[in-house]
């Protein structure tokens, strides 16, 4: 059975079997030079349906590795990562790919919105890869945004909405496909302090509606807002009591 045969499957029928949402098994990352950068030490992490985590750490401990991993944009070094269960690290790309479209919302710290696209687009554009049906994208993507606040701007561009409206249409587009696991980086780095007030009560919101959420922060107030906290300093991983 590949990935793909198992992204329509309907969830397993005993609680006791459903598999953590994200679960690392000793996973490594280490980048070549002389010498090699071991950017991610042996990591163990299982993180359940609706759990909301925050990963801290300071600049050059390792966050965005992690993340990148989690995201499935870059493979561990040795380790298993298996997503709802799915064993990914040998996985192939195109499987990968799947994966990543059907199971992942991203939000990133630059917002990374196409700016000849409008609002809408934006958050449409995200519907087409990740298995939503045709007829259900509109209504499915103006839903998004009206759940972060922007239904009286779906036909601007990005260009001209305020960071912290953009990382709310960011935060639209990451949710309107229904993913497993919403993985945020530093989604509050570029917003002032009201702005990154909005993004967390929207993540609260999320958090509440069910969705797992994996936010990665520097900043410890940020941190704070998760229910479960883990550290990551040089690389390795340690679990906040
Ligand atoms: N492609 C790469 N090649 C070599 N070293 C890398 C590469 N990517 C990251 N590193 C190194 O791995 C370590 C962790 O980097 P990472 O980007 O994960 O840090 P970070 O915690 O996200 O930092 P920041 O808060 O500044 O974004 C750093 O020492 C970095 O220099
Ligand atoms: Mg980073």
């Amino acid at each position: 059975m590949t990935v793909l045969d198992l992204l329509g499957d309907a969830p397993p029928e005993s609680p006791s079997e459903v598999p953590p949402v994200v679960e690392l098994r000793g996973v490594t990352r280490q980048f070549p030079g002389d010498p090699p950068v071991h950017a991610l030490h042996p990591a163990d992490l299982r993180v359940g349906a609706g759990e909301y985590l925050s990963v801290v750490g300071p600049s050059g401990s390792g966050k965005s590795t992690l993340l990148n991993l989690l995201g499935l944009l870059d493979r561990p070094s040795d380790g298993e990562y298996l997503l709802d269960g799915i064993p990914t690290a040998h996985a192939g790309e195109r499987e990968r790919a799947a994966l990543r479209a059907g199971h992942i919302g991203f939000v990133f710290q630059a917002f990374h919105l196409l700016p000849h696209r409008s609002v809408l687009e934006n958050v449409l554009l995200a519907t087409i890869y990740s298995g939503v049906p045709r007829a259900e994208r509109r209504d499915r993507a103006v839903a998004a945004l009206e759940r972060v606040g922007l239904s009286h701007r779906l036909d601007f561009p990005p260009t001209v909405l305020s960071g912290g409206e953009r990382q709310r249409t960011a935060v639209a587009r990451a949710v309107v496909s229904q993913p497993r696991v919403l993985l945020a980086d530093e989604p509050t780095g570029n917003l002032d302090s009201e702005s990154s007030e909005a993004v967390l009560e929207l993540f609260d919101e999320l958090h509440a509606g069910g969705l797992t959420l994996l936010v990665i922060t520097h900043e410890d107030d940020v941190s704070a807002r998760a229910q479960r906290r883990v550290r990551i300093a040089d690389g390795h991983l340690r679990e906040i009591a």
